[in-house]
């Protein structure tokens, strides 16, 4: 639905050079939520600015639903209605929600759709419609100041979803939120990605947000995609950072004649009794160092660090046993593997 290949941005001020995207590739496949994060400064919001083409990339292309935007901004002032036409099928959110204070609730949902030229009772219709789906019927002829950060985002959803948009960009929509609120508004977007089969694009730099809704994340570091993929297969690569991001387990060994073992649980053998059982077939004793559950793309999966007496040689059919459980095994310290890119099939989206 969204691909990327090899966008390029530099920015020129004062003789300076900053290349703030350099050979970015993504593939967000139709009806998936896929999240972008990465540091300050790593270029997540230069990626979102290119791909709706509010910044023209300095090389590469962009297609959102099979249309190559980068060649019609590239067609100069003649392509200025296909670009916005093409433009309306993408809605974008804001960190700092960019509500006119001066509108209603209903009159900030309305603008896009005067924009588009839909006539008043239709515009009111369509913008108490969306109002309603985002849960803020009552609040119509609120003006903005009235209303709290999640709701004044659920208005900026239902803004950006007035033009029937396929795709939904979001700039850290929730970083200004606290969590209780991050949490509705990450339901909300989850539920309108399900019902409308909306492929939504959001940057973040909170890991909760990838693990709570992300169907597939890339991590960015200096303008590049240093890891990208399916969250639950990323979870199951070993030397994947992601998966360490995502589920931290800290923890050294207790000695030197120590084993310490990253165990990453998913599918199935998360919900096995694997550390008791390990612990009874091969008669050692199990120290947990560390550990991390939770859900992640609605699955359950985790990270444990375990300590192991013995040096890893004298361990292992201790880890045989663990990898045949399906676990995904780790030895921290024992060298780690280069940059993880685990994509799947690139599906056919048909145009
Ligand atoms: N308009 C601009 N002119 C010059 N440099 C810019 C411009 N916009 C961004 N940059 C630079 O490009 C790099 C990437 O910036 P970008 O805003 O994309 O980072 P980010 O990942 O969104 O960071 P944050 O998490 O702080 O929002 C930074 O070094 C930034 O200083
Ligand atoms: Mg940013």
């Amino acid at each position: 639905m969204i691909t990327t290949t090899g966008l390029t941005k530099v920015y020129r001020s004062r003789g300076r050079e900053v290349t703030a995207l350099d050979g970015v590739g993504i593939h967000v496949r139709p009806g998936e939520v896929y999240g972008v994060i990465g540091r300050s400064g790593a270029g997540k919001s230069t990626l979102i600015r290119c791909i709706n083409l509010l910044e023209r990339p300095t090389s590469g292309t962009v297609t959102v639903d099979g249309q190559d935007l980068t060649a019609l901004a590239g067609r100069g002032n003649r392509a200025a209605r296909p670009l916005r036409l093409a433009r309306g099928g993408i809605g974008m959110i804001f960190q700092h929600f960019n509500l006119l204070s001066s509108r209603t609730v209903q009159g900030n949902v309305e603008l896009p759709l005067e924009i588009l030229g839909l006539g008043r009772r239709e515009r009111a219709r369509k913008a108490l419609d969306l109002l309603d789906l985002v849960g803020l019927a009552d609040h119509a002829r609120a003006y903005p100041s009235r209303l709290s950060g999640g709701q004044k985002q659920r208005v900026g959803i239902a803004r950006a979803l007035a033009g029937d948009p396929k795709v939904l960009l979001s700039d850290e929509a929730t970083s200004a939120l606290d969590p209780e609120t991050t949490r509705s508004v990450l339901r909300l977007l989850r539920d309108l990605n399900r019902q409308l089969g909306l492929t939504v694009l959001l940057i973040t730099h909170e890991m909760d947000v990838v693990k709570s809704v992300c169907d597939s994340a890339a991590l960015m570091e200096k303008g590049r995609v240093v890891e990208s993929g399916v969250v639950s297969d990323l979870l199951a690569t070993p030397g994947s950072r992601l998966a360490r991001e995502l589920f931290p387990v800290g923890g050294g060994a207790s000695g030197a004649d120590r084993t310490v073992v990253d165990i990453t649980f998913h599918g199935e053998s998360a919900d096995r009794p694997v550390i008791s059982r390990l612990s009874r077939t091969h008669d050692v004793d199990v120290s947990i160092l560390g550990a991390a559950m939770d859900t992640a793309g609605g699955r359950q999966v985790g990270r444990m660090r375990i300590e192991l007496p013995g040096r890893p040689e004298e361990n292992d059919a201790a880890i045989g046993f663990l990898r045949e459980q399906g676990l995904t095994v780790e030895l921290p310290g024992r060298g780690t593997p280069g940059p993880v890119a685990v994509e799947r099939e690139l599906t056919e989206e048909g145009a």
